[in-house]
């Protein structure tokens, strides 16, 4: 699969006598097939319009993504942290985006955006590596409102150890959002060979007391399709106990 798309995807069209279902697939199988910037990036717009909330309302100056693919999406949420920055929401921004396999993301992205090292970083690494986290913190300016964005495997494993590792990260009312959590509510299953293990893994970190520091909001998912179910996540705003301490908000 080439990293580069020139031009928008082709149209889905709303059937009224067809099954809400049939659009949904319509809409997934169309998803896997945008682009920004002439790089793929696999985000429904009304997912997109959700992180522009979030991105306003939390004043995020930083976005960790895990799962880079071919670097659409990281070079996004760079060009909207320069948007926020306009309009005089952040002071600094950066984008620190990691892959298993960075390169395909690093090519297009240098491509698109010559210059695009001064305001996100690459990592290649595996997200289930214990010392991410410490790496990616030796990244991140003190004081940094970062908002994460869990977007890798899609399995149980890849999931936990996101919340796991990055959890620490998102400051008092910021958001971690943990995407594609469709991949485990049947009805919303494309294909057979999807991965699975998403909500399972958010559900049980939930109840752990890193988890007890975050509340589900499912009033995020604003505008009704969304690919993320239950994963939009809002760090509470007055935390108690070691996590929410403050001294974990970089
Ligand atoms: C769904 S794609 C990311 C799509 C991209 N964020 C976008 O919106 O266009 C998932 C990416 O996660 C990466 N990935 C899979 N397992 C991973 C792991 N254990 N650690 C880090 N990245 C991983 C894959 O290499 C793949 O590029």
């Amino acid at each position: 699969m080439t990293a580069h798309l020139e031009g928008p995807p082709a149209p889905v069209s709303i059937d009224l006598s067809e099954s809400l279902q049939t659009y949904w697939f319509d809409r997934v199988r169309q998803h896997t097939d945008d682009s920004y910037a002439g790089i793929r990036m696999s985000k429904f717009p009304e997912d997109l319009r959700v992180y522009e909330h979030l991105l306003w309302t939390s004043r995020a100056d930083v976005v960790i993504e895990i799962g880079a693919q071919f670097g659409g999406s990281a070079l996004w949420f760079r060009d909207r942290l320069r948007a926020m920055s306009t309009y005089g929401r952040i002071d600094r921004l950066l984008v620190v985006s990691i892959d298993i396999d960075i390169e395909p993301a690093r090519a297009a992205i240098a491509d698109a955006d010559p210059a695009y090292a001064q305001t996100i970083t690459l990592i290649s690494a595996d997200v289930c590596d214990p010392d991410l986290p410490a790496k990616v913190a030796g990244l991140i300016p003190a004081g940094s409102r970062c908002l994460v964005v869990e977007d890798a495997a899609h399995v149980y494993e890849t999931t936990m150890a996101a919340l796991r590792g990055f959890a620490q990260f998102v400051p008092p009312d910021g958001f971690f959002v943990v995407e594609d959590g469709c991949v485990d509510i049947e009805a919303m299953r494309l294909k057979r060979d999807w991965p699975r293990g998403v909500l399972p893994a958010l559900t049980e970190w939930l109840e752990t007391p890193a988890g007890a520091q975050f509340k589900a909001r499912p009033d995020l998912e604003i505008y009704g399709l969304s690919c993320h179910p239950h994963g939009f996540l809002q760090r509470v705003a007055t935390p108690t106990g070691p996590q929410g301490s403050g001294e974990q908000s970089r």
